[in-house]
């Protein structure tokens, strides 16, 4: 598969560790260049300076929520592109959401870019989990995905699965107004409860 990663923080390197590993080619795209350029070195990818969708099949956006629509702005013609937000549109203090109930990031990000294919995902992993994953204390982290296309659906639950991580159909994109309230909880726990990031979010009786 060729995907292009935009964003170069935490959960961008755990992605890209994963996806290299995992047997894709992998184009790193950032607003720091020589940020994007390292963190391409250092897993074995490649390094876009601009229009990181052109030639990709998937583009991961991995920056917060608020520089979501810039940073597909510069990445070109997103039109049938697969977008994967993994996005937590967290307050301040990390301790609310900015928007929910009526709306969701997910859904706020298609509503900007209708030609794009917007599928949520891997909003529920802590960075920490993601770089060391896919298992945590002897099980397979569940990576949620939920999104209104079935192909592009498909496409991210295969992306998914090559990483070793379970692969949950939550449904359409709508759903991702319980997804990020989900991560929401997931940092509570690890931040505000104190209990660290070695936790992820699990629904028993679903593999
Ligand atoms: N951290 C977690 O455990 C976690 C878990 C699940 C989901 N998430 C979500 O994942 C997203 C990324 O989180 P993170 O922890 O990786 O954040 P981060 O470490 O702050 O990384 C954000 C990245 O976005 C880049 N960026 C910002 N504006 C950009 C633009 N216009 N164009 C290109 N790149 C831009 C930043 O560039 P610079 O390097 O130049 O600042 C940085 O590389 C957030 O939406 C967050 O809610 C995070």
């Amino acid at each position: 598969m060729k995907v292009a990663l935009i964003g170069t923080g935490n959960m961008g390197s755990g992605l890209a560790k994963q996806i290299v590993k995992a047997g894709h080619t992998l184009a790193v795209a950032g607003r720091n260049p020589a940020k994007a350029q390292e963190l391409a070195r250092s897993v074995g990818a490649s390094f876009k300076s601009s229009n990181a969708a052109d030639g990709a099949e998937v583009v991961i956006l991995a920056t917060a929520y608020a520089d979501a629509v810039t940073a597909l702005r510069a990445a070109g013609d997103l039109s049938g592109k697969v977008v994967v937000d993994i996005s937590n549109p967290l307050t301040a203090d990390y301790m609310g959401l900015t928007i929910g109930h009526g709306t969701s990031a997910a859904e706020e990000i298609q509503k900007a870019f209708p030609k794009a294919r917007v599928v949520k995902a891997f909003n529920t992993v802590f960075a920490q989990v993601l770089a060391a994953g896919p298992s945590l204390g002897g099980e397979v982290v569940p990576v949620y995905f939920a999104g209104d296309d079935a192909q592009a659906k498909e496409t991210v639950r295969a992306l998914i699965a090559s990483m070793g991580f379970a692969a949950v159909d939550a449904g359409g994109l709508k759903n991702a107004r319980y997804l990020e309230p989900l991560a929401g909880l997931n940092v509570y726990f690890g931040y505000g409860a104190g209990r660290g990031t070695s936790i992820a979010p699990k629904w028993i009786g679903i593999e």
